[in-house]
């Protein structure tokens, strides 16, 4: 199998800025976006991260402010939280040099998934590296489900029983090639799969039926309402998250969740008192967008308001600042109020 599997990486050659770049650093880097984000939105992110911060040292010197605006729009920002952490570890007290051995498992952000990736693209050692779309591969071809720590764990042994000894960076990533481009989760194209003698949900008609569809959990719905306060000088207030607080670090407008029975405006009204201290009267409703995360799902309520009462007072955030609409770009936001600003922008006179 692992001979056909290479033939066809080789044959099909994916030219990625981080393949064949013979640097730990790009393989970390690219492993750690790759994570939980497609390739075709992963490689601008990684050029520019490169071009702003080519070694370690730099990213290690950067303020996490900077960081964060190379991460804007990738989510799951802990990701680049770990990567300042673990090159400053790196860069202090292991002399800069990326570890090839266990040290490299007591980084930030490097659990199985990662350290597999990188001890066998970087290190060409022979690790496996489990993500999503490995596990449907092997799932399909061994017509086993692979959930349970129990059951990736006999995954592990499987693949380190298979894996090319000499080529295991090599295996890994055609595993990874052949999950997004042959092997996709529906509708694959086992016809041109290279390994579709060995695969036995083909051989069996069973591809349908592997991996089994396990029910998603309910996430749940909240309503959030955000400020759009505008000074004399026509500029809007935006407040910066805590940095222990899920998108720390990162700016929005003020606001926060609504509570159970509470109307809309009043918790706005509250929201403003308790984050930012000050009294609010609400002019108009901006309009509502909606967005998603990993484990809840959001209707953002932004209303155009001015200050009735008090002076601002950094109470439940890091920091606040007045800006106007060009000034957007100097700040990183999550994309829930991107989403918001593009509503503004069509009604905001500048
Ligand atoms: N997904 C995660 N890591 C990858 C890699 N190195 N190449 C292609 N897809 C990937």
């Amino acid at each position: 199998m692992k001979v056909k599997l290479l033939k066809w990486y080789d044959a099909k050659n994916y030219t990625f800025p981080w393949r064949n770049c013979n640097s730990p650093y790009k393989t970390w880097i690219s492993e750690v976006m790759l994570q939980q984000t497609q390739v075709k939105t992963a490689i601008p992110y990684f050029n520019k991260w490169m071009d702003s911060f080519p070694n370690i040292q730099d990213v290690a010197n950067a303020q996490i402010d900077t960081i964060l605006k190379h991460w804007e729009g990738l989510g799951y920002y802990s990701r680049a939280h770990n990567i300042k952490k673990a090159a400053e570890i790196i860069c202090n007290t292991m002399k800069g040099n990326f570890p090839s051995d266990k040290s490299l498992r007591s980084l930030p952000g490097i659990g199985d998934y990662m350290e597999g990736s990188i001890m066998s693209i970087a290190f060409n050692k022979p690790y496996p590296a489990i993500d999503g779309n490995v596990k449907r591969v092997f799932s399909r071809l061994l017509c086993e489900n692979f959930n349970s720590s129990h059951e990736i764990k006999i995954l592990k042994k499987y693949i380190l029983s298979k894996i090319h000894k000499k080529r295991p960076g090599c295996f890994n990533q055609a595993i990874m090639d052949l999950g997004r481009e042959i092997c996709k989760p529906s509708s694959p194209l086992c016809s041109q799969c290279p390994i579709n003698n060995n695969c036995i949900a083909y051989n069996s008609d069973l591809i349908s039926k592997y991996p089994s569809k396990i029910s998603k959990k309910q996430i749940p719905s909240f309503d959030v309402v955000v400020g759009f306060i505008i000074n004399r000088n026509k500029k809007f207030l935006i407040t910066k998250r805590p940095k222990n607080k899920m998108l720390g670090g990162l700016w929005e407008l003020p606001g926060g969740k609504r509570e159970k029975g509470e109307a809309l405006k009043n918790s706005l009204v509250r929201e403003m008192k308790e984050e930012i201290n000050v009294d609010i009267n609400i002019d108009r409703k901006i309009g509502m967008i909606q967005h998603s995360y990993s484990h809840m799902n959001i209707k953002l309520h932004g209303y155009v308001c001015n200050i009735k009462k008090g002076k601002i007072r950094k109470k439940e955030c890091d920091d606040a600042k007045w800006i106007n609409m060009n000034q957007i770009d100097d700040y990183t936001f999550p994309k829930a109020s991107h989403k918001l600003f593009s509503i503004i922008k069509e009604s905001y006179v500048n």
